[in-house]
């Protein structure tokens, strides 16, 4: 990665706008039932228009890349409004914009319809010789689930051959068994995960056809061994060693042949805080002292959530929140030359705090100078 760059650093976030409709009931409609809403509330979202709202909102260069209808201008002017670049948001006429109905009943049950809708459109799907995507002045790429993989694959496998810039998924909706195993982890910087998404990582990577899929690398590491089979079935919410599961778990797929060694992890507990596990880290430290622990879980960092100071609210968007800030935390990092992990996980741990206090996705995800008034 080059040190002596002059220009300030830009992040492109390549995924999903929606148009989140709440329908407001007393119960979640049965079948055959019909019944009044008594408020219908309409918002902007998408992960990947939540999570470029946030970068935006963390005080640095975000452009959008994706697609709309002629019904959702008005949440690519929104994102405009926020400071989001959309340039590359196309106005698609005869797409409808990704809808998300929630039906959000009395008791806080929810239930959610998803349509697609423009999120699906190839940009140059019809040519058979499509182009790479530009990633021309960008310094770090965000990605999520919400689009076609094969659009977040092209992405990601460009950022990985430039060398240059640093990359962070966030596999939410979670990809198949399958797409796990042949995903191209060797491209990508930094994976964000909550427990739920890590214990499907684990999963996919130790099932029975795992090892027959990948036959180059049978014989080191894949047939999971009783240890991994523990952390995998004890990743549920409830469990009380939750923390402990999570960090055997991060270590289990820092070692696991489908996946990347280089790749850095961080694992989002909701009320619990984080894990982290930096590899760059962890080769400075074991090559500064020839005494690596002898129990790995040391080397994975936890902090807690940040500190609530108004009743929690609403969660919703919390994962984009941190997402976004810790993204911009390492574009800032790279234009100061110098930070520590820590510290950009804690703003992002503040800016998660103030997100939950508040209603909404991209409403509720604070500036960053609210984050460091809070901080001080
Ligand atoms: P996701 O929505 O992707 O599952 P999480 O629920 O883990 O993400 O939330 C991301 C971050 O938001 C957490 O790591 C935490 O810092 C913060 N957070 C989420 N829920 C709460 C909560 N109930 N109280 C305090 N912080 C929370
Ligand atoms: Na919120």
């Amino acid at each position: 990665m080059s040190s002596t760059s002059s220009a300030e650093p830009k992040c492109l976030v390549r995924g999903s706008i929606n148009i989140d409709e709440f329908f407001h009931l007393p119960h979640i409609v049965r079948p055959g039932e019909t019944i009044s809403s008594t408020s219908l509330t309409k918002r902007a979202g998408g992960k990947g228009a939540n999570q470029a709202f946030a970068v935006a909102r963390a005080g640095r260069q975000v452009v959008l890349d994706g697609c709309v209808g002629s019904d959702g201008v008005w949440v690519k002017e929104m994102l405009e409004k926020g400071g989001v670049d959309v340039g590359r948001v196309q106005v698609l006429e005869d797409e409808l914009t990704g809808r998300a109905i929630i039906q959000s009943a009395a008791d806080g049950e929810n239930s959610i319809v998803l349509h697609a809708g423009a999120n699906y459109h190839l940009p140059s799907s019809s040519s058979t010789h499509s182009l790479p995507p530009n990633l021309d002045g960008i310094t770090h790429l965000l990605l999520q689930n919400e689009i076609p993989l094969s659009s977040t694959l092209s992405y990601l496998t460009s950022a990985g051959s430039s060398g240059s810039v640093t990359s962070v998924f966030n596999p939410s909706p979670m990809l198949t068994p399958d797409q796990l195993r042949h995903f191209p982890w060797k491209d990508l910087s930094w994976l964000i995960v909550n427990e739920g998404e890590l214990g499907d990582l684990l999963l996919a990577f130790s099932s029975p056809s795992a090892s027959s899929s990948q036959c180059s690398s049978a014989e080191d590491g894949n047939v999971p061994n009783s240890d991994e089979k523990d952390v995998v079935g004890a990743l549920d919410e409830n469990s009380s060693t939750l923390i402990e599961d999570a960090k055997k778990g991060i270590l289990a797929l820092h070692r696991n042949s489908f996946f990347s060694p280089y790749v850095g992890v961080i694992c989002t507990l909701g009320s619990k805080g984080i894990l982290y596990f930096d590899p760059i880290l962890e080769s400075e430290s074991i090559s500064a002292s020839a005494s690596a622990s002898p129990n790995g879980t040391e080397q994975v960092g936890y902090l807690p959530a940040g500190k609530l100071v108004n009743p929690l609210k609403d969660t919703t968007g919390a994962g984009d929140c941190f997402a976004g800030y810790f993204i911009a935390g390492l574009m800032e990092r790279q234009e100061a030359g110098t930070g520590d992990l820590e510290s950009i996980l804690k703003t992002c741990l503040t800016a998660c705090a103030i997100c939950v206090e508040n209603q909404g996705a991209m409403e509720s995800v604070p500036s960053r100078s609210s984050v460091n008034e809070r901080l001080a």
